[in-house]
């Protein structure tokens, strides 16, 4: 009886940090701007196949429909009501995803805008997802209903009414974003509306929330709302489950709100993982990767289990939100998979793969002037995610989850789940190796001349096929074979003009 009462009590403690993955499934993707439609599909025909535990979706309630620029992507951070109603599809389609991922053991994670409501700048009108009317000037939003008495106008203290110095808290908290309306979330009128929103979601499924511009709101205020939330959803979690919550807090050290002011509500993205790793795979600032020895904590990072950690995410891989040109992506193909294998391969934080689409970057003065373009899309229309002969996307989706690499890393880290960092090899420079117990070892060679030496693994006895140059198919490796010897030494040469600079075996891919 003591025993369960505890057991209980830590239960409740720790289930907004748990994100309920099924079987053993370690990382969820973000899929940006896709729609309803192409997730239920994609969950069904790639991501449970291949391990993922879950998908981070865009939001999915009513926005402003921004024609000047045409249908940028941060329209979908305006938000005009709380219908489920958005260019990535409707409520009967929302709901349908939920249902077939869900049955496939995909969560789904809705990013929810709940800071704010759209721009004071935006002009009145019904330009909107849902053709919901709004009113800006007079703070009026009757499809939510929201009314002037629900925002902080009265509590921001700029003149601009913007936020005008991040070091100041109360600027932060109860000012303008960007011009975007700051909702009064201390008033228990705005807590349960919002509240009412996410349980709409959570009863229809989905297993948590990427809290959009948490450093924007008082952690006790989160709280408030948090606090009213139901358990998920009994037919496909266990009873009691609490929602996962992950809040985006950009904490890159030197401001007055820390991330930590937020543990007791649930994760934190943790803004650094993405920003330091750039700077050592681009090997800037003297970085090198032999200093990754410690990496997490000893990075002066937040505790792992209080982090959700990402390579880029849809704001910083364009320039927006935090991290500086050091953040990786997509556009660095070769750098981009080291970082993501690294950071699939390391036990800390709980992972998110990043999905992207492809936009005509282009730079002036060193800025990207078309870091605002939204997705592919025929007259605002989304356009279909299109899957070629080689499972790679088109239509300009680049779909960075199914890079072999990458969706084989994902695999990689549910093998290795709960084996402890063992294994550290370094060459005091950017030839590095470690393992996970003895389920998987990886090994990098990032410096300018090749690697070949003799490591311990730790694994078993045996041949293994490199996740990373090819696959395991029916006993036979389609890439580079490694021989672990008796007592688990193996030898690795790695050229550094391979394409892919590192090599990554585990027990599931011994052949
Ligand atoms: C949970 O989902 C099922 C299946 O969609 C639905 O029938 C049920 O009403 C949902 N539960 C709640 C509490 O909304
Ligand atoms: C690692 O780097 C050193 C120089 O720091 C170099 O001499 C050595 O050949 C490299 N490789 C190995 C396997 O030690």
């Amino acid at each position: 009886m003591k025993l369960l009462l505890l057991l209980s009590v830590l239960g409740v403690c720790w289930a907004q940090y748990d994100p309920h993955t099924k079987y053993g499934r370690t990382s969820i993707v973000h899929l940006f701007e896709w729609r309803w439609d192409d997730i239920a599909l994609e969950c069904e025909r790639y991501l449970a196949p291949n391990g993922y535990g879950g998908v981070q979706v865009s939001p999915p309630n009513e926005n402003v429909v921004i024609n000047n620029p045409s249908r940028p992507w941060w329209e979908r951070y305006q938000p005009v009501s709380y219908k489920i109603c958005s260019r990535s599809g409707n409520e009967d389609e929302f709901r349908d995803m939920v249902k077939r991922c869900n049955d496939v053991g995909v969560n789904i994670y809705v990013d929810a805008v709940v800071n704010h409501m759209c721009g004071s700048g935006v002009s009145a009108g019904t330009s909107s997802t849902c053709g919901s009317y709004y009113n800006p000037g007079s703070r009026d939003f009757p499809a939510v209903p929201y009314s002037s008495w629900d925002f902080n106008d009265g509590k921001c203290k700029t003149r601009s009414e913007e936020i005008e110095s991040y070091n100041d808290i109360y600027q932060v908290r109860d000012c303008h974003l960007s011009g975007l309306l700051d909702l009064a979330l201390e008033k228990d009128y705005v807590r349960s509306t919002i509240a009412a929103y996410l349980n709409h979601l959570i009863d229809i499924g989905v297993a948590g929330f990427r809290i959009d511009a948490s450093k924007h709101m008082w952690p006790g205020d989160m709280k408030a709302f948090l606090d009213k939330l139901h358990n998920l959803n009994t037919t496909w979690f266990p009873q009691g489950a609490r929602p996962f919550i992950y809040q985006e807090v950009i904490d890159l050290g030197g401001e007055p709100i820390k991330s930590s002011e937020y543990f007791g509500n649930g994760r934190v993205t943790e803004f650094k993982f993405g920003a330091k790793l750039g700077t050592v795979i681009r090997k800037w600032n003297g970085e090198k990767m032999a200093y990754l020895k410690n990496w997490g904590e000893g990075w002066a990072f937040m505790p792992s289990d209080r982090a959700l950690v990402f390579v880029d995410n849809h704001d910083n891989q364009r320039g927006h939100g935090a991290g500086g040109a050091s953040i990786l992506t997509f556009w660095d193909a070769r750098l981009y998979k080291m970082a993501v294998g690294f950071m699939l391969a390391h036990p800390y934080g709980f992972t998110r793969v990043m999905s992207s689409f492809r936009w005509p970057r282009y730079f002036e003065n060193g800025q990207d002037v078309n870091d605002w373009v939204g997705p592919p899309n025929d007259n605002g229309v989304i356009k279909r995610v299109t899957v070629n002969a080689d499972s790679t996307c088109g239509n300009d989706w680049v779909c960075e989850h199914r890079w072999r690499q990458i969706r084989n890393m994902v695999i990689f880290r549910n093998v290795v789940n709960g084996q402890d960092f063992t294994n550290w090899w370094d060459n005091g420079s950017n030839q590095v190796a470690f393992g996970r117990g003895n389920k998987g070892f990886i090994v990098f060679n990032n410096d300018d001349w090749a690697l070949s030496t003799n490591l311990q693994t730790g694994l078993p006895a045996g041949t293994y096929c490199d996740v990373i140059s090819g696959d395991k198919i029916h006993n036979h490796c389609t890439g580079i074979e490694i021989y672990v010897r008796s007592h688990g030494l193996a030898y690795f040469s790695i050229s550094n003009t391979a394409e892919d600079p590192f090599i990554a075996i585990h027990v599931d891919a011994k052949l």
